[in-house]
């Protein structure tokens, strides 16, 4: 750590690992609700987990990707973050509206759009919010010395992460056009803009890890925007198949949409080749596990099984089936999660001034929960493909053939504690690391 305003990252990531033990919680309320073991029905239904838990995903996220926009822009800008006290403000503010929301989802208080449940009122809250995080880091920036590539693009990608949320307020009666722009949201985010913020924490990741020059390494991430933008625009029309929209979609969809899987395998490739042309060993392996295992497990679960069910011709049987939830949980997992646990390998020693990287737990921590996410996203997969056969060939009623995936639940909830496991063995880390300190402040050249 460089700035003393850098520390707020710290609590912008211990609020990030408290929502997402919050939505494992959710998580296995309802896979035991999948078993037959539906007791809390009455006071948490099954939509209502599903909310918190989905939402709870976003929030975690975007609290992480935060954090490491309030440690990478300073570092990047060369200056104290603009305006600490109101990073303070954003952070209080953020999770009583995320809080509200979440109890909100209880007593029936949402919109029944998937992803988007938050009810219209907060959104302005949100808005209001982010407007906020982007003055803070958006000031930090002007008022730069320096301008780097990197802190550009993820600037960049957090604004228009911002832009992008309005179309997901616009009232529509009719159903086509909600969900339509429901996805300039949506997929937009996931496969447009939050790939740009991907990209930029990756290539800040890179250059303090491997010691491969800036240059080289900023030159791909223009090729990662590149590849982002050709594929994931159009590749929007791939949820456009079903939803009345006019037929030319199934084929700009099918197509566009099938070129997405390159921007992963760029990331993958690239994260791979700075590895192996590294000019230093970085003591901190650990977050240098978690930085490349993000660029591989993001071209695997959202490129290679996005890619499997991303045709019409698979869609047709595989839309909104639990093959959509197998690619959903491994591509937020791989490419979102595993960065934000990347940023907070790294920086954690760095905001603290303890080095506790190479330990056992870390390792395990890493390993047990990509294992079990694996497992998870097996054990879906075959329940996906059971339910396809039951439901949509056989014409088995879909409640039928919902009992019949049972067993595969069990398999998941297995695997789910692995993953679990890994979780809290990583939280259990943080937690050993003690709070942020300014005796960690070091000079420019001994800060990587
Ligand atoms: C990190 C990037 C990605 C994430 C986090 C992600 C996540 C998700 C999620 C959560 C859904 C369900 C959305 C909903 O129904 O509301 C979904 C749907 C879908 N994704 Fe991805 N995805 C990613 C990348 C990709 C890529 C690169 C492809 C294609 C190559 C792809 C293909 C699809 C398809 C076809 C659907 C629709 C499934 C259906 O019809 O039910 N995804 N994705
Ligand atoms: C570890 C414990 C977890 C369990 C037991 C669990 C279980 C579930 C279940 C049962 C569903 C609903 C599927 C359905 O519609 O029937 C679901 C949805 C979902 N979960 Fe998890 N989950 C866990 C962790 C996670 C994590 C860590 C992530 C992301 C990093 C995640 C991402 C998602 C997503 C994106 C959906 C929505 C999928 C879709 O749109 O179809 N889950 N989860
Ligand atoms: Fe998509």
């Amino acid at each position: 750590m460089r700035f003393k305003s850098q520390k707020i990252a710290f609590w912008f990531f211990a609020v990030c690992m408290l929502l997402l033990i919050l939505q494992v919680t959710y998580g296995f309320i309802m896979g035991f609700a999948r078993i037959g073991m539906d007791g809390l029905h009455d006071f948490i239904p099954f939509n209502a987990a599903r909310a918190t838990h989905t939402n709870l995903l976003v929030v975690w996220l975007l609290t992480g990707f935060m954090g490491a926009a309030y440690y990478i822009i300073p570092e990047e800008a060369d200056r104290e973050l603009h305006m600490p006290q109101l990073a303070w403000v954003q952070l209080i503010s953020w999770v009583v509206v995320g809080v509200i929301a979440i109890v909100g989802f209880h007593f029936n208080w949402w919109e029944g759009r998937k992803f988007l449940e938050i009810p219209r009122p907060l959104d302005y809250l949100v808005v209001v919010n982010v407007l906020l995080f982007l003055y803070l880091i958006g000031m930090t920036i002007w008022n730069a010395k320096k301008h780097s590539t990197t802190q550009l693009v993820l600037f960049f990608g957090l604004f228009c992460a911002a832009l992008l949320y309005l179309p997901g307020m616009i009232y529509f009666d009719n159903q086509t056009l909600d969900s339509y722009f429901r996805w300039w949201v949506v997929h937009l985010w996931v496969e447009g803009v939050w790939e740009l913020i991907m990209g930029a924490i990756l290539a800040f990741l890179l250059i303090k890890l491997t010691g491969v020059d800036r240059e080289v390494v900023e030159k791909w991430l223009y090729v990662i925007v590149g590849l982002t933008f050709l594929s994931g625009i159009l590749g929007t029309g791939h949820h456009y198949y079903w939803i009345g929209t006019p037929k030319y979609w199934l084929m700009v969809g099918g197509i566009f949409s099938a070129l997405e899987p390159l921007a992963f395998l760029g990331m993958a490739l690239w994260a791979i080749n700075m590895y192996r042309k590294k000019g230093k060993d970085h003591p901190n392996k650990l977050a240098l596990y978690w930085t490349l295992g993000c660029a591989i497990m993001s071209f695997v679960g959202a490129g290679f099984l996005g890619f499997a069910h991303t045709w019409p011709q698979v869609n047709k049987w595989t839309h909104g089936t639990l093959i959509t939830a197998m690619h959903g949980h491994m591509a937020f997992w791989g490419a979102y999660g595993m960065l934000v646990f990347a940023v907070i390998a790294y920086a954690l020693p760095q905001l603290t001034g303890r080095k506790l990287f190479n330990n056992l737990s870390g390792y395990l921590a890493f390993w047990s929960a990509n294992i079990g996410m694996v497992g998870m996203t097996g054990a879906l997969a075959v329940a996906g493909i059971t339910q396809v056969y039951l439901e949509r060939k056989l014409g088995l009623d879909f409640l039928a053939a919902q009992k019949e995936t049972e067993v595969h639940f069990i398999g998941m909830m297995l695997a789910a504690l692995l993953f679990t496991f890994g979780v809290i063995l990583f939280i259990y880390d943080f937690i050993r690391h003690g709070k942020p300190n300014d005796e960690a402040i070091v000079a420019a050249t001994s800060a990587e």
